[in-house]
This record gives C-alpha cells, structure tokens and sequence, in this order.
C-alpha cells in the first residue's frame, strides 16, 4: 500500500472497468418525519439540508443517502461512483452502447453521467472517493475466560451505530436483465444468483460480496438499505432498541447464505426494511470470486426464524 501523506491508496483492480462504489441512495417518503425518526433509532445520523433528510453514520464522513418527500414512497436513483480516470471512459461506453445520457433530477447539483438502467431507473456514475471497504469488515465475538461476566447488565448495553452502508437490495421486473446491465454497463460482477429470482453483484475494485442485489417483483423498488455493524451483540441491541420504539416487525436474527452475513432486519413505516449485517463476505480487487447459481431454499438463509409472509412484497409496486 501507498502511504502519501495520511493518503492510502484505495484498492483497484488494474485495466478494468467498473465502479468501486455505491456512492448513495436518494428515495421519496410522504412524512419524513417518520423517517427521520426511524433511521435515527436505527442508530443513523439523520440531518436536513434543502427540504431532505441526510443520512450518515456515526464518526463517518460519507453521505450515504438522501430521503425527499413524496406522495408515497418510491425508489428515486441510486448514484454510483468511479475512479477520475475512468470517467471518460464511461462516457464513452454509454455512447458505444446506445445509452441516452439524461440530465440530472432537478435541484441536484451534478456533473456525473446520468442515464436510465433496464427498468427505467435513474442511475448516476460520477467521481468520488472510493467508500466502500478495502478490507472485510471487523466482526468480534468478545470471550471471557472461566469465573467471569461476559455480558454488560442490559442497562449497560450501547446503543448499535451502524458504521458504514453495506448494500442496497433493489426490486427489478428481470433479474437476468439486471444482471447483464449492472455488470455490462457499470463493471460490476455477479457474485451469486438463485436462478431469476435474487441476483448479488460486487464492485472489482474490493467490496463487499454485494454492493446490490436484484429481487425479482412486478415493478421497481427498494427492498432493503443494510448497514455494517460489528458483532452479533449490536445487530441484538439495535433489533431491541428497536422494538422498544414500536417498530417491531422484521426478521432475524439469522445467517443468510449467499453473502454469508448475520442479519436482523427491521420493518420501516413503508414495508421496506433497514437491516443490521455483520461479518458478511468480502471480494478483494484481485479475487476472482467462484460464485454460482443455488437452489433458493438452501441459500436464502442458514439458519433463523421462518421469514415473514409478505417479507419480499413490494409495497412500491
Ligand atoms: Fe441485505
């Protein structure tokens, strides 16, 4: 690794193509209020700026996300971000493939290229700053030895900060369109599929196994928003606090297959989720991940609760 002056070099898989980065999300809601409240018991950084709430984390600088209001809710765009020397080169790919490059949503301030994917969804490419992770994430599991305590009293309990955005799951009316687009337009890479029902795809220049996922539904969506956190103790603290402030449905805690993270999922005020994961796994710049096509009912999950009836409906559709 390049140290120059405090700057580490982002991780990068040379001569290819691709973002590194889900940069951030932007989706509309009727009361923000409710969603200010809810993502700030998640254990999020809510703010206001221009009429949106914010979304960050705690002791991190990246905006994650922006929420505006709307008469109902409804996925808006997702911007990803590029490496300064490949941007042209997106400009240039767009342009070989016959995408129509459009401006950016009114009010937001962009240089980035704009265009629509295979559902009609605005998607931006710009130059940023590489905020995914160049390492797998920290996971701890605190042990004691013989004749001590190893849980705080409840009371003690921290409340769960969410470190980081992981992945952003997103309804498609075609996964395998999804598939072909993601990875041919924006470089990503198809980490693991269950045939055209969910599809994971991970950035080439190190992310998580997925940066974002496609759920098969009859119209587009946002399933889920998954933040980082560190062990299986935040992701039971947060699900408790949680349901102490009302919102008590969800699902968890359990271990997912593909992706291998622990999970707890908690129910928002519009049927989509916000989800606590920890330890999922990581795709290194120079890993060739050997993913494949599984059977859904031996991948969903590992192990956890059964899933709730409506857990994939699409209350956008
Ligand atoms: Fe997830």
């Amino acid at each position: 690794m390049t140290a120059i002056q405090g700057f580490i070099k982002p991780s990068r898989r040379p001569g290819e193509l691709g973002i590194h980065s889900l940069d951030h999300f932007h989706f509309v809601v009727p009361d923000l209020a409710a969603a200010q409240n809810f993502y700030g018991e998640f254990g999020l950084n809510v703010g206001e700026r221009d009429g949106l709430l914010t979304i960050n984390t705690f002791d991190h600088p990246h905006l994650w996300g922006t929420v505006g209001e709307g008469a109902r809710k409804k996925y808006s765009y997702i911007s990803f971000a590029a490496f300064d020397d490949d941007i042209e080169k997106f400009g240039e790919r767009l342009q070989a493939m016959r995408i129509a490059r459009v401006d950016p949503p009114r009010g937001v301030d962009s240089n980035g290229l704009w265009f629509h994917d295979h559902d009609g969804n605005l998607v931006e490419i710009k130059v940023a700053a590489k905020s995914s992770p160049d390492e797998k994430s920290r996971f701890s599991f605190k042990e004691v030895g013989p004749g001590r305590r190893g849980a705080p009293l409840r009371s003690a309990m921290p409340r769960t900060r969410p470190r980081r955005l992981a992945h952003v799951l997103l309804f498609t009316r075609d996964v395998r369109k999804a598939i072909e687009f993601y990875t041919r337009v924006l470089g990503m890479r198809l980490s693991d599929r269950s045939g055209d029902n969910i599809a994971f795809l991970h950035g080439i220049h190190g992310s998580d196994h997925h940066m974002i996922a496609f759920a098969r539904s009859e119209a587009p969506g946002i399933h889920h928003l998954s933040w980082d956190v560190g062990s299986i103790d935040e992701i039971g603290a947060g699900a408790m606090h949680m349901l102490g402030k009302g919102y008590d449905k969800g699902w968890g805690l359990g271990r997912h297959v593909l992706g291998s993270n622990f999970f707890h999922y908690v129910r928002d005020p519009w049927g989509s989720y916000s989800e606590y994961s920890a330890d999922i796994d990581y795709i290194p710049a120079a890993c060739d991940w050997a993913g494949g096509d599984h059977e859904p009912e031996d991948s969903f999950y590992a192990w956890g609760p059964n899933v709730p009836e409506d857990f994939v409906r699409n209350f956008e559709a």
